[in-house]
């Protein structure tokens, strides 16, 4: 078979994966299918959610970025389960358009066990954004994107809550840009901190990635992220 009707097949096939995912867990037709772009002076994104194809270079992404092993049931989640949403990037004025550049997962729940609020909230799981594309917004866009793609109703925009490691300096920024705080059960007590949240790692990241992640805990980081 040519090749160009065997990548075509291949890709109708990976559609019909994600279409019947879809359709097993009552998403509207349209869920998969979303796309948004994102235009920049210098660049141009696209930002869609992931399809069965994606798998494998989403896990491969993740490695780069974050040096915590996601077993592939975690990726699998992310594809079917209805509460659950990850959107990819890519670079569509680049010369390799198809590899993804950024990734977020994140998941929709009724209440929050940690917090003890008993009202809808968001998790934000996982975040990354190539080194050569970061400081453009990008992570900005995506967790507004995600929002949008969890919380479909019109009620007010639910809360976010996200883990970070202690020793990310850098992600902590990130998450203060957005109003995010560390959470604190109470005034007086310090932030929560959520021990051997890591218990292990992998050492597939850029030195300067690991370094970041060198604590086992997290703090518990809220707050509202207009969209
Ligand atoms: C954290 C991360 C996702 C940020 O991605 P990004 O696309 O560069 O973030 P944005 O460009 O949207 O940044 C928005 C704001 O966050 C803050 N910010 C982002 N990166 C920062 C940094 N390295 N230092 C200080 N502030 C930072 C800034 O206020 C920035 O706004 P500005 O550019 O107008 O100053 C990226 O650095 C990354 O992938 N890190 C490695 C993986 C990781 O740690 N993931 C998070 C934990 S799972």
């Amino acid at each position: 078979m040519p090749s160009r009707q065997r990548a075509q097949r291949q890709s109708s096939n990976h559609m019909e994966v994600a279409l019947h995912h879809g359709r097993r867990f009552g998403r509207p037709l349209s869920y998969k299918l979303v796309h948004f772009l994102f235009v920049r002076r210098d660049m141009s994104c696209s930002v869609r959610q992931i399809i069965a194809a994606d798998l494998s270079e989403l896990a491969n992404l993740h490695a780069a970025l974050i040096p915590v092993p996601y077993p592939p049931s975690f990726f699998i989640n992310l594809l079917i389960q209805s509460n659950y949403a990850c959107l990819i990037a890519h670079d569509t004025s680049s010369a390799s358009p198809d590899a993804p550049i950024a990734f977020i997962s994140a998941s929709i729940h009724k209440s929050n066990s940690i917090t003890g609020s008993q009202k809808p909230h968001i998790q934000l799981l996982t975040l990354g954004v190539l080194p050569e594309y970061q400081h453009k917004g990008l992570a900005r866009t995506l967790v507004q994107q995600v929002i949008s793609t969890l919380h479909t109703s019109s009620d007010p925009t639910p809360p976010i809550y996200t883990h970070v490691c202690t020793t990310n300096t850098l992600a902590q920024s990130f998450y203060r840009s957005l109003g995010m705080t560390p959470f604190q059960s109470s005034r007086d007590s310090g932030p929560f901190i959520a021990r051997n949240k890591y218990p292990s790692y992998s050492s597939r990241c850029r030195d300067d990635l690991v370094e970041l992640f060198r604590s086992r805990d997290a703090y518990l980081l809220v707050g509202e992220v207009s969209v």
